[in-house]
Formats: C-alpha cells, sequence, structure tokens
C-alpha cells in the first residue's frame, strides 16, 4: 500500500484550487438513475469513491463517460446515463467499498419499483445505522424487507407519496428520501430534514431536473411528485471539508494560503471555529484568504448537524489545535467512535485526553515526526496536518483512505510549499 512522506516544518504559501464536492458528488450521480435522459455533472472531484460510485452505477446498467475538464472548473465532466435499468441489485463488493452506494436504494424504488442493497454495515467512526432511510421510504409507500445482510425493498405501483418527520438529522437518510419523493404519484413531506449544503445541491440538482421541490435550505421540505424526470447539466458544489481541512494546513503551519472556489456561505461554522483559534480569514474575489496571525490560541468547539461545526472538520480542527496556546475541548456529537486519530497524534507528541465525547487538547510547543497509521478518510488528514507542522519526517500509512476523499492533495499541497511525496509500495 502506498504512503505519504511528510518533512514537516515549512510555512505553507500560495492558491489552492478547491475542487468539486465529495459529499455533493455522491449523492448527485445516482440522480441520474432517476431518469433516461442524460445527467451531466461538471466540476467532479478525481476521487477513489467517485470512481467506485461511477462503477456501481454502471452495474445498474448505466454509462457513464468522462468528456474531459471544463477550463473553468478544475473538476471532470461525467454524462450519466439510465437509458434502462439492468439491474435493481447493488452489490455487496461494492457496497462494503463505499457506504454512500446506499444511496441508490431511493432512486431505484423511485424509477425501478424495486431495489436489492447490500447492507453497507459500519465502519471506522461508527455502527452507521440506516434505520432512518428505511423508516422514510415506507413512510412514502415503500414495502421493506430485510433479510441476511440486505435490504429488499419495493414499490408496486410506484410510491404515493407521504409525511415523514426524522427523529435525529440524517444527511444520507434525507437524500435517500428526497430522491425517491421526486417521482412519487402524491406529495410529501420530510420533516427535521438535513439541512447541509450539499443537501441543497441535491434539491438544485433535482428540481433542474424537473422536480418540484419547496423549502430548500431548511428542515422542512414538501415535495410534489412528477411522472417523469429529464435530464440537466449541473455543476458541483465546491467541497467545504476540503476547503476547512487547507485552512488548518495554513493555520499550523503559521502560513498563508487562498482556497480558490471555497464559498464562505457553506463554511460558516468552519470559519467561526477558525477565527475564535485566531487564524486571519477573508473573503478574496476567488474564495478564501487563510492566515495564521500571531500564533493559535485554544478553543472549545462541538460538532453539530449544519449549520453547526461540520463533523467532518473534526479531526483536521483537533491537529490544528495540537501547537495552540492553552487548552482545547473537542466535543463530537455526530459519531460514536471518531476520535481514532488521536492515538496516531500522540505519538507525535500531542498532549490529548479523550473522556467520552470530549478530547481535552493541552498545546504543545513541538510535534515530531512519526510512523502513523490513517483508520479514516478525515482521520488521515488530521495525521498530514500534524506532519506539516512537527520536527523530522512522518510517513502516514494506509493513505487509500485519503485517496477516497482528497483530490490531488500531495500535488495541492506541494504547491503552496509542503514537502511532502507518495512512495508507492512495490
Ligand atoms: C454523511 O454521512 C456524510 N457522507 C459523512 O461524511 C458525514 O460525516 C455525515 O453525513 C454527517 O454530516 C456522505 O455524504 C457520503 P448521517 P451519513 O446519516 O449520511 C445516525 C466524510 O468523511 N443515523 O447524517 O451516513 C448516524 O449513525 C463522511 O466525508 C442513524 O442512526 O451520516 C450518525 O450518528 C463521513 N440511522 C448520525 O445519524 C440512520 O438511518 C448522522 O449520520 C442514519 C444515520
Amino acid at each position: 500500500m502506498d504512503q505519504i512522506v511528510i518533512r514537516g516544518g515549512r510555512r505553507l504559501n500560495g492558491r489552492i484550487q478547491i475542487s468539486g464536492a465529495k459529499n455533493a458528488a455522491l449523492t448527485l450521480m445516482p440522480c441520474a438513475l432517476l431518469t433516461h435522459e442524460p445527467l451531466t455533472l461538471r466540476n467532479l472531484p478525481r476521487l477513489a469513491d467517485v470512481d467506485t460510485f461511477g462503477h456501481l452505477l454502471n452495474n445498474h446498467g448505466l454509462s457513464t463517460t468522462i468528456e474531459g475538464t471544463s477550463p473553468e472548473e478544475f473538476g471532470r465532466v461525467m454524462t450519466v446515463r439510465a437509458n434502462r435499468i439492468t439491474s435493481t441489485v447493488a452489490p455487496f463488493d461494492i457496497v462494503r467499498k463505499i457506504r454512500a452506494s446506499f444511496l441508490v436504494l431511493g432512486p431505484l424504488l423511485a424509477r425501478a419499483g424495486e431495489a436489492t442493497v447490500w447492507l453497507p454495515g459500519g465502519d471506522a467512526i461508527g455502527g452507521r445505522p440506516i434505520d432512518l432511510h428505511l423508516q422514510a421510504l415506507q413512510a412514502l409507500g415503500a414495502s421493506i424487507e430485510v433479510a441476511a445482510g440486505y435490504i429488499k425493498a419495493t414499490a408496486k405501483g410506484g410510491l404515493g407519496g407521504g409525511r415523514y418527520r426524522f427523529p435525529i438529522v440524517s444527511v444520507g437518510a434525507t437524500e435517500n428520501a428526497l430522491m425517491a419523493a421526486v417521482l412519487a404519484r402524491g406529495s410529501s413531506c420530510l420533516e427535521n430534514a438535513a439541512r447541509e449544503p450539499e443537501i441543497i445541491d441535491l434539491c438544485k440538482c433535482l428540481v433542474a431536473m424537473g422536480a418540484r421541490i419547496d423549502g430548500i435550505g431548511t428542515d422542512r421540505l414538501e415535495i410534489e411528485g412528477v411522472p417523469h424526470l429529464h435530464g440537466a447539466t449541473y455543476t458541483v458544489m465546491p467541497d467545504r471539508i476540503e476547503a476547512g481541512s487547507y485552512a488548518c494546513a495554513a493555520a499550523i503551519t503559521g502560513g498563508e494560503v487562498e482556497l480558490v472556489g471555497a464559498d464562505a456561505g457553506d463554511m460558516g461554522a468552519t470559519i467561526d471555529a477558525l477565527r475564535a483559534a485566531g487564524v486571519m480569514v477573508t473573503a478574496t474575489r476567488d474564495g478564501l484568504k487563510v492566515a495564521s496571525g500571531d500564533g493559535l490560541r485554544g478553543i472549545e468547539i462541538e460538532t453539530a448537524p449544519y449549520p453547526g461545526l461540520a463533523t467532518d472538520m473534526q479531526a483536521q480542527l483537533m491537529a490544528m489545535l495540537l501547537l495552540a496556546r492553552g487548552r482545547s475541548r473537542v466535543t463530537e456529537t455526530i459519531f460514536e467512535n471518531r476520535f481514532r486519530h488521536v492515538p496516531e497524534l500522540v505519538r507525535m507528541g500531542a498532549d490529548i485526553t479523550v473522556s467520552g465525547r470530549s478530547a481535552l487538547v493541552n498545546g504543545v510547543a513541538a510535534l515530531h515526526g512519526a510512523p502513523v497509521v490513517a483508520t479514516d478518510l478525515r482521520a488521515s488528514m488530521s495525521l498530514v496536518l500534524a506532519g506539516l507542522a512537527a520536527h523530522g519526517e512522518t510517513v502516514v500509512s494506509r493513505i487509500y483512505h485519503l485517496d477516497r476523499g482528497y483530490d490531488r492533495l500531495e500535488e495541492k499541497l506541494q504547491a503552496v510549499g509542503a514537502d511532502i511525496r507518495r512512495i508507492a509500495d512495490d
């Protein structure tokens, strides 16, 4: 398996182009199942998860054609077309690779009246149940059979629509329910729906395809089902988590970086946390400029559903706080096991104590490079961030986690002065 080698201590300076958002791309791609016409997605990030999702759609009979890159955007242009759905089964060998595969459940049910999806199971950060996905689809008229390791959903005669109030906010369950409701025979109402920017991107893409959705951006979504959707061309939003991750890189190295294409409107809570820690964040014509100022100070942060602080930023902000003056408290309220980066950071000299849902960080004067192991996508980025600031060499293993969610990471960091390289495992 490849490794990443970082020699820390360099201040990052320059411009980093932010790619299209992974968590938007992974909910926009299955929208192609909802119509026989082509859906063209622009600014798609170059990520392993996007490629894997493309293979999943091919398995269902969809064609996925990369049409080069669009000059004004950094990403790829892909046209996905479901002339005919040849299989309504999402196989285990793909679903186990990427949990987001579960997002074909709603659109398959809506378009083909049935779907069999293998259970994604838990992963490094938690049990990752799917009960809310199933409850929401049942409220829209689906029959759900849970068998040994897979879900079979049917809606003979199509979904009728309905009302569902999510007991807790779930991004994926909101996405599955939305993609099912848009082709239902009647109207639907989703209450306590997720409000993440990626949900807004999904709604805007569905509307571009002819869907009728009210309340976009709020926690109450009202959908009037339509008989058919048509094709569209849609540009994926910029990745707010990638942008926040590189903002932490600028901060922890004492540098100054412009995040080209970043949208401050999607990053409110992250920007608030950065500023509270003493980081200077200013909007520019092309995006956001982030400078470390005169040193970092400890803060208290707590993750929450949007517009709260994204759980996907927790590990990266924790890494940034390792060298801050004073104490920080990082509380994770979304996932039950999302501190797996802590032991690896401690091996680099960090002073972190985990107690239940919170981690107490005492700022230290310096970190030292070490061989560390990535455990999940955002944890692996926190190790890279610590390596950028550490004295000496850090070698990060299992970086396939990184490749799932960070488009051309080494290239982007090298361009702003980092001493980082990938060594292929021969
Ligand atoms: C999405 O995951 C993102 N993934 C995650 O990003 C992100 O961390 C998460 O939303 C929260 O923002 C994609 O968009 C592909 P949830 P998702 O359903 O939809 C519980 C990354 O690093 N829950 O909002 O799976 C669940 O256990 C990834 O890019 C149920 O109990 O997250 C969690 O505690 C990691 N039952 C909470 O809800 C369900 O049926 C929020 O999960 C579903 C979820």
